[in-house]
């Protein structure tokens, strides 16, 4: 398990509220009116650059003064935001170099969010400040409990192309490459003539291009923004630490793309918060199919999450329909909804959460991303509905800081997660398989840890889970290759997919027999592969006592010495040739299936390596209903949610409490729409 270095001392429920989007006259009323409906925590100040230096080097506390006054009156706990997402006009007029820019060097302009680069040597430096006076400030203020860098590094916009990041990332080329020759020779500059002979010809990616930039270098280049974005948090992190009060946090809120969110964690927080709006997923399934995993689906982004920070916080909890003026229309939550949700985020380890926001702005962007409240600021429905998930809360205590069981462990890295954002071949085949892995666990009850494959991984780190699937490992590297065979010849079962080791570190093809370097683990040969043509049908894979569809793409293979040829494909020009291939190594196994995984594929190896619906002794469950699974001090609680629009039965096989009711619950149980139900096993 990764380390925590902050846990809260008991579950907690929050809101994000915008002092200065309100008449002064309502705070009062509205800290009250939280604290009566069992909020403890307000997020404030994030977008507020404004309030504290209002022109240049002219800075003024008073505002949030009054507020935490207020706050300090009637016993609300604060978490500050660092207010650097959103640089005032003067800011960006005076000085247009803190812009972020387009591929085609066009400046984003004021009145946005996010529009600053994290490189502008003027932009730290104006962060540097506002964020040292600050917390100068306010870090000794009692209502204070933690702290919040930025909001939502790299969302909204994750590729930065002004001038500053041109030299910074020639800065980060020369201290990885030394010389242009290893530059040149590991970007394969030598492909249409693009071979550097200064380092002031390099740029970041650039627009218009004709439909072609270096892969090697686009590479690169994202792990370029990550390390810009984490040194951003650094430098605001570096200056916190040294005013913040014991035992007061540092957090940021995530989670987006092109960053090392693991790395990120290790350097500058405490506790990593996410935001959760599982709403977005009906933009993914429609509710009618029920067939598909809709909001359930946000169960993958909490356990990403948890990968990064078992214990984690939720810094934004959907409580209204999604909606900006300028995009997105969205379903208010369904009754009941907004409680299963906040307990989904609980239920995969999350111990703070806080909603968003206390009431729907009436003006600006936002005012149709609907918070608890209503513009008319009456009770309502939704107002009932957190009170209900606090006193919910209030009773899973137990839960607090427990482990999340998990015997299968789904594997990624960074490098295959950003070569697939652009080369196209990589991410057909990963977005397939996500989603197959994804559903495929989720509906076979079996629950699930994502790990971050480094090349620092220890082999302990891998050690608990019995299997792991590590399915598109495009890139690998021997490091990686050394802790997995440690892993497999200690008794661990691993399973890959097409079209691993196909590539290295700098993302080119070494000329080697595919998978790569995983050849000494397979035993398997890769002897031609193709992606499915449209015009033919979907080649079949019969295993176990299923009929599978291997879709997308196909490693035709061939079983090395050593090695059986577990299933085959058939209705394809490869008719016959092996699909799956298993090879015994030291006390464990490798699985090589040969096309990306569908939730039938998943369930048949899950099945036949054992994992697959094994909690028959505690509950009999229909697919609909997710299971997770916490255990502390030997005690086993069971989150049973329902997230369908109707009514599900299952059945309770052991003698169990219910932490919600107390009441003993075993035997045939209903659950009603969007219930959730939390057992302990007695
Ligand atoms: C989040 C963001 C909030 C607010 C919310 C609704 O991504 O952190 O500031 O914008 O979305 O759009």
């Amino acid at each position: 398990m990764r380390k925590q270095n902050f846990l809260f001392d008991k579950m907690t429920v929050g809101v994000c509220y915008y002092p200065e989007h309100w008449d002064r006259a309502l705070w009062e009323s509205d800290i009250k009116r939280m604290l009566e409906n069992g909020i403890t925590v307000v997020r404030i100040a994030e977008f507020a650059w404004n309030k504290f230096e209002n022109e240049e080097g002219v800075f003024n506390f008073d505002f949030f003064d009054d507020f935490l006054d207020v706050c300090e009156k009637l016993g609300m706990k604060v978490i500050f935001g660092t207010p650097t997402a959103t640089p005032p006009a003067w800011l960006t007029e005076k000085y247009p170099e803190v812009l972020n820019a387009r591929q085609d060097g066009a400046l984003y302009r004021h009145g946005g969010r996010r529009h600053y680069n994290y490189n502008s040597p003027l932009y730290r430096l104006f962060c540097a400040r506002i964020v040292e006076k600050i917390a100068d400030h306010y870090a000794k203020r009692p209502s204070i409990i933690g702290w919040q860098i930025d909001n939502e590094l790299n969302c909204e916009i994750s590729g930065f192309y002004s001038q500053s990041d041109t030299v910074a990332f020639r800065e980060f080329l020369k201290k990885k490459y030394e010389t242009l020759d290893r530059l040149n020779e590991a970007w394969g500059t030598v492909f249409w003539n693009q071979t550097y002979t200064k380092w002031d010809q390099i740029f970041v990616p650039r627009a218009p291009n004709i439909n072609a930039v270096n892969p090697h270098l686009n590479l690169d280049y994202i792990r370029f923004v990550s390390q810009s974005a984490i040194s951003f948090c650094a430098l605001q992190s570096d200056i916190l630490r040294k005013y913040i009060k014991p035992g007061d946090f540092i957090t940021t809120n995530g989670l987006f793309g092109n960053l090392d969110n693991h790395e990120m964690t290790d350097k500058c927080l405490d506790i990593y918060t996410y935001d959760s709006y599982p709403n977005f997923a009906y933009g993914v399934d429609s509710v009618w199919d029920d067939n598909a995993l809709s909001d359930r689906r946000w169960s993958r982004n909490l356990t990403e999450v948890r990968s990064i920070c078992p214990h984690f916080g939720v810094m934004e909890q959907q409580s209204g329909a999604n909606g900006w003026s300028t995009r997105m229309e969205a379903a208010a939550p369904r009754p009941g909804q907004l409680n299963l949700w906040a307990l989904q985020s609980v239920a995969h380890g999350a111990d703070f959460v806080s909603f968003f926001r206390w009431r729907t702005a009436a003006f600006g962007t936002e005012m149709y991303w609907h918070g608890i409240l209503d513009y008319d600021n009456r009770d309502n429905r939704r107002l009932s509905e957190v009170r209900l998930f606090a006193d919910n809360l209030k009773k899973l205590e137990k839960i607090r800081g427990s482990k999340f069981y998990a015997k299968v462990a789904y594997v990624k890295d960074y490098d295959n997660e950003w070569d697939s954002t652009f080369d196209v071949w990589h991410s057909r085949v990963s977005r397939a398989s996500d989603a197959g892995i994804v559903e495929g666990l989720q509906f076979g009850h079996v629950p699930y840890d994502v790990v971050y494959l480094k090349d620092e991984t220890l082999v302990s780190e891998l050690a608990e889970y019995d299997v792991l699937i590590y399915p598109h490992p495009l890139i690998i590297n021997e490091a990686r290759i050394s802790v997995l065979k440690e892993y497999v010849e200690n008794g661990g079962k691993l399973v890959i997919g097409c079209r691993a080791g196909q590539k290295d570190m700098t993302g080119k093809c070494p000329m080697l027999p595919m998978p790569g370097l995983f050849s000494c683990l397979s035993g398997s040969d890769v002897i031609d592969f193709t992606f499915q043509s449209p015009a033919e049908k979907v080649p079949k894979v019969s295993f176990g006592n299923r009929e599978l569809e291997a879709k997308v793409f196909c490693d035709i293979m061939e079983a090395k010495e050593g090695a059986k040829v577990l299933a085959s494909y058939s209705g394809c020009f490869f008719e016959g040739r092996a699909a799956l291939i298993e090879k015994e190594v030291g006390c464990g196994k490798v699985l090589h299936y040969g096309s990306t995984f569908t939730r039938d594929s998943v369930q048949a190896i899950m099945e036949y390596l054992g994992v697959l619906e094994t909690f028959d002794e505690i509950v009999t469950l229909p697919g609909d209903i997710e299971l997770v699974l916490r255990e502390n001090e030997g005690r086993k609680y069971v989150f049973l949610l329902n997230y369908k629009h109707r009514k599900v039965e299952a059945k309770v096989n052991v003698r169990t409490r219910s932490l919600l009711t107390g009441k003993e619950v075993s035997g045939d149980i209903t659950l009603e729409k969007f219930a959730v139900e939390v057992l302990e096993v007695l």
